[in-house]
C-alpha cells in the first residue's frame, strides 16, 4: 500500500458523469481508474449473448464461472474485454443498457465482480465509478464523491456521446431518456447493494458543470485528503 495514494469511490446516477470525472481524476494523479459499470456491462453482454436465463441460479453460478473480464488501455483510452475479446463498443449498446439493470440485483454477480473490484484497488491509488464504489466496494475510501444532474442533462449528454460514435442510429430521444430513468429505478431500489450516498460522500450535482470545473473542485479535495494523509495537517475540505 503506498502511503501517498488514496481510494476515490464515484457513486451515482446513469450517465452524469462519473466515469469522466473518475477518469479525469486518476489521469492526473496518475492512478488506476476502473469502470466498475463496464463490468456489469460485460456480464450482461455474455447473458445476452449465451441466452443465460436470469431467473434460473444454477445456470447464473456456472456462467460466472465462465467470464474473464479484463481492461487494456489503447491509444490512451480504456477497453474492456470479455474472454479475450475487445467489447468495449458492444456493451455500451441500447440492447446492453436495456438489460444491466436487472442483471446487477442479481446477488451471485455481484459478488463475483465486487470481488474482482476490491482486488483491482487492494494497493489504493485508484479511482472507480459506479453506484455502489462508496457504500460497498470500498467502504473506507478516503474521498467518497456522488454525482448527479437533472434527468434532462443526463439524457443531453448521453445522446451527445451516442451521436459522436455513430450510435444513435434507429433511437430516438425518449427512448435514451427512458433507459437512464428505468436504470436509475431498478438500481435504487434493488435489495442488494441499491445506489445511494454514503453518509460521508460529497454531493456534486454537475447539471451546470462543466467537466473542468468538476474535475477541479474534486481535485482540491483529493489533493486535501493526500496531504493530510502525509503530513497529518487537516485543511478544511
Ligand atoms: O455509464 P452509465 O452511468 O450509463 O452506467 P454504467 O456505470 O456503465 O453502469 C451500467 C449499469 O451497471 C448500472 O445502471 C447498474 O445497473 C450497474 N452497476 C451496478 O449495479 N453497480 C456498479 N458498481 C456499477 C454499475
Amino acid at each position: 500500500m503506498n502511503k501517498s495514494k488514496i481510494t476515490i469511490a464515484v457513486d451515482g446516477y446513469a450517465a452524469c458523469g462519473k466515469s469522466t470525472l473518475a477518469k479525469a481524476l486518476a489521469k492526473v494523479l496518475n492512478y488506476v481508474y476502473v469502470d466498475s459499470g463496464a463490468m456489469y456491462r460485460a456480464v450482461t453482454l455474455y447473458f445476452l449473448d449465451n441466452n443465460i436465463d436470469i431467473q434460473d441460479a444454477q445456470m447464473i453460478d456456472s456462467a460466472i464461472g465462465e467470464i474473464d473480464i479484463h481492461f487494456e488501455i489503447i491509444d490512451g483510452k480504456n477497453h474492456t474485454f470479455l474472454n479475450g475479446k475487445n467489447v468495449e463498443k458492444e456493451i455500451r449498446t441500447l440492447r446492453v443498457s436495456d438489460f444491466v439493470s436487472p442483471v446487477a440485483t442479481i446477488s451471485a454477480v455481484r459478488r463475483a465482480l465486487v470481488k474482482l473490484q476490491q482486488e483491482m484497488g487492494s494497493k489504493g491509488g485508484i479511482a472507480m465509478d459506479g453506484r455502489d464504489i462508496g457504500t460497498v466496494v470500498f467502504k473506507d475510501a478516503e474521498l467518497k464523491l456522488f454525482l448527479t444532474a437533472s434527468i434532462e442533462e443526463r439524457s443531453r449528454r448521453r445522446m451527445l456521446e451516442w451521436e459522436s460514435k455513430g450510435m444513435m442510429e434507429g433511437i430516438n430521444k425518449e427512448e435514451v431518456a427512458e433507459n437512464l430513468k428505468k436504470r436509475d429505478h431498478i438500481d435504487s431500489t434493488r435489495k442488494d447493494s441499491p445506489l445511494c450516498k454514503a453518509e460521508d460522500a460529497i454531493v456534486i450535482d454537475n447539471s451546470n458543470l462543466t467537466p473542468e470545473e468538476q474535475l477541479s473542485y474534486s481535485l482540491d479535495l483529493a489533493k486535501k485528503i493526500i496531504e493530510k494523509k502525509l503530513t497529518g495537517v487537516v485543511k478544511e475540505l
